[in-house]
């Protein structure tokens, strides 16, 4: 459990770590690295070791030192695959496409990952069974489980992304040695996508972007077998910092590594609501503590739109804002409903359907217990419990832990009152 007490000046700087949803499909990549893969910048989250102890689970060997990780898979077998550890990310289901081309065959429980109600994987499998797997799904004692296997057909074959971010992944990685070409239409392009495509080209993979969402991947006879590689910082949690900076600095806070780039949207988003940022450059931003918030509406989308996960970070900063705004969430359904624990805290909102909410500010935060409801959610409330009075008490802090490297002593050492305590069942 984190006791976050409120009414806080904080001051200082923060750097921003490793991307997980950078780190994750570049891990998943070294599988089909058949030798050593060296990735520099890994963050230390609860997904990362997770996702690392299913690779271990397949026989990988793994050396994680600090932010640095060095992976060898030039053994592998499915034989003693960690099943429950599977479940429990979502990202699991980037070991599809990798595993594949390992061992022409995999069987796993269906990923679940954080409390987002619904995620079908349904375009990952299309995409798989449209260069040749056969897909089937079946339920083993209770458990959805996903059975592929099958041969790569040759031949050139276009095939759908539908602009999600996993999925793009998995059909790069499972296209870039299929004779001849693929054409990926509607493919994301988030910056951990892009990433994940400079890894596979500096493993001699073949990948031309088109402006229009459409990535063509061209046969290749082999990929290296050895590779250094740098992840990207993550803009998520350097959205999450200007946020936290905007309503609890003293005056201002800087932010390194702020992937400003991959940010405008957002920024553009705080400067509508009146919060003052300067370019430091060197990508650092300064963000400056705003004490009278506009209030706005923001509809989430995919990449350079606002993005999703920063959804519930922007809706605490929109609980101060003067007057009513609106959030249409349009890529998740239901992920609004964690609004109910910023309601625990005295905040006027109302959810409107699965995917729309109003909220009427400015509202003085109140202490109170509220739980995570996942990743994003649970880091606001630590946002919350930042600008509320008295001592905020979160429960369920894996889900925050599983995505955000250090996050409680980054904010201590801005002198943010944050702590871990036990919790009394
Ligand atoms: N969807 C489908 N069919 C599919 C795939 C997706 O209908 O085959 C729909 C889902 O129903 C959902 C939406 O597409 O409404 C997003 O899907 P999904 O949960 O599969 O997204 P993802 O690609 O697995 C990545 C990030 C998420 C981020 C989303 C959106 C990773 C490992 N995860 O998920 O990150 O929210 O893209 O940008 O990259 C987070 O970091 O907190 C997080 C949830």
């Amino acid at each position: 459990m984190l006791k976050v007490i409120g009414w806080n000046s904080l001051e200082g700087i923060v750097k921003i770590s490793g991307s997980k949803n950078a780190a994750l499909p570049l891990i998943a990549a070294s599988i089909l690295i058949k030798w050593k893969t060296k990735l520099e910048w890994i963050p230390r989250i609860g997904d990362i070791f997770t996702f690392l102890e299913i690779l271990e689970s397949l026989w990988t060997k793994v050396n994680f030192v600090w932010n640095t990780l060095e992976i060898d898979t030039s053994i592998l077998s499915l034989e003693k695959l960690d099943f429950e550890k599977i479940k429990r990310i979502r990202a699991s289901v980037l070991l599809l496409s990798p595993c594949l081309q390992r061992f022409w065959k995999i069987v796993i429980p269906f990923p679940w990952g954080c409390n987002i109600w619904k995620r079908p994987i349904d375009w990952h499998l299309e995409g798989l069974k449209n260069i040749g797997y056969e897909v089937s799904l079946w339920v083993k004692s209770t458990i959805p489980t996903i059975d592929i296997s099958g041969n790569l057909e040759e031949g050139e074959k276009t095939i759908n992304a539908w602009f999600w971010v996993t999925t793009t992944e998995n059909l790069l990685m499972a296209n870039v040695l299929r004779k001849w070409k693929t054409i990926i239409k509607l493919s994301a392009i988030e910056p951990h996508v892009m990433n994940l495509v400079d890894f596979l080209r500096k493993a001699w993979a073949d990948i031309q972007m088109r402006f229009d969402n459409e990535i063509i991947v061209n046969w290749v006879e082999e990929l290296s077998n050895k590779i250094n590689f740098e992840v990207v910082s993550d803009y998520i949690e350097a959205g999450t910092f200007m946020v936290i900076w905007a309503l609890a600095s003293k005056d201002y806070l800087d932010i390194e590594n702020a992937r400003i780039n991959d940010l405008y949207s957002f920024i553009e988003k705080l400067k509508e609501v009146w919060v003052k940022v300067k370019n430091m450059w060197n990508d650092t931003l300064r963000v400056f503590r705003v004490n009278k918030i506009k209030a706005t509406n923001i509809q989430t989308n995919i990449f350079p739109g606002f993005p999703t996960d920063l959804q519930s970070p922007f809706a605490v900063l929109l609980s101060q804002a003067e007057w009513e705004s609106k959030i249409h969430e349009v890529l998740f359904e239901w992920r609004l409903s964690w609004l109910v624990e910023l309601e625990k805290m005295k905040a006027k909102i109302n959810i409107l359907n699965p995917h729309e909410a109003e909220i009427i500010g400015p509202t003085l935060l109140r202490w109170a217990t509220v739980t995570s409801w996942d990743l994003r959610a649970g880091v606001s409330m630590i946002i919350a419990g930042l600008v509320a009075n008295w001592d905020t008490l979160i429960t369920n802090v894996e889900y925050i832990e599983r995505g955000y490297e250090d996050i409680v002593s980054k904010l201590k050492n801005v002198w943010a009152n944050i702590e871990k305590i036990e919790e009394i069942i």
